[in-house]
């Protein structure tokens, strides 16, 4: 079976500086994978080079079988690869359908308008009862489903999350975890980078550690969650604190 997503041997660095060095990663269709390491390991910096945000110092970065490396953003966007950036970025003084809107024009079409409708209502319930209201009132959980729902606009086949509940309450973070099950069961594959471990990895069905820019630890979701040296050995927290 082609992967959907095939990273080899990837390198990024600023200004000389080695962030990512040699990660080779996949994803298969319908997985959810997951990226967990310490901050500043590295893992924004691999989103960001699949997306073509950042440019890539070395490697190769296929998506079902073609080279996407070096290809500028809103072509890997018109591909299906579709990132929802860390500390959600919307425009807070329009409206949560004006956002939605903005992130549909690209493909030419309006989901939360036509086929989709039921089912945004069905993912988004509180956001549907919003959508005239300022993004910036948003409290943060509604704003972390506003950035998600606005990735969906765009009409992703794969889905790359940084941190989707970073800053979130405990409760607001289950509600974006139920979020990302469902659309899986929708047929999304995703690609995802959490610091919550114990989470992403009941949620996630492969994933890797990086450490330093590099894979320190690949293996199925389950075993790394077995593995009682993962948090202490890898992760720089204590056990208790994950
Ligand atoms: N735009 C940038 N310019 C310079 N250094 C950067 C930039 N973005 C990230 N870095 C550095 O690259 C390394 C990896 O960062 P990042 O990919 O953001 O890690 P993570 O997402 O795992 O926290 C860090 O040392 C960080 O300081
Ligand atoms: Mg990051």
């Amino acid at each position: 079976m082609t992967a959907m997503l095939e990273v080899r041997r990837l390198a990024v660095s600023y200004g000389g500086l080695s962030a990512v060095d040699g990660v080779s990663l996949e994803v298969q269709p319908g997985e959810i994978v997951s990226i967990i390491g310490m901050n500043g390991a590295g893992k924004t910096s691999i989103l960001n080079a699949i997306s073509g945000i950042v440019p890539s110092a070395g490697g190769e970065i296929l998506f079902e079988g073609e080279s996407i490396t070096g290809l500028a953003t809103h072509a890997i966007v018109a591909r299906g690869v579709v990132q929802v950036p860390e500390g959600r970025l919307i425009f807070g003084t329009l409206s949560v359908e004006e956002n939605l809107r903005v992130a549909a024009y690209s493909q030419g079409e309006f989901l939360l308008r036509q086929r989709t409708r039921h089912d945004f209502r069905r993912l988004f319930p509180t956001l549907a009862d919003k959508l005239d209201q300022p993004a910036a009132s948003l409290s943060g959980g509604e704003a972390q489903m506003l950035a998600l729902a606005r990735g969906l606009e765009a009409g992703p086949r794969l889905l790359l999350l940084d941190e989707p509940s970073l800053g979130l309450s405990p409760k607001l973070a289950a509600d974006v975890f139920d979020l990302i099950e469902r659309l899986r069961e929708g047929g999304l594959t995703i690609l995802m980078v959490e610091q919550n471990v114990r989470r992403t990895l009941a949620l996630a069905d492969r994933a890797y550690v990086l450490e330093s820019g590099r894979i320190a630890l690949e293996g199925s979701a389950a075993e790394l969650l077995s593995d009682d040296g993962l948090v202490a050995n890898y992760l720089g927290m204590s056990p208790a604190s994950s």
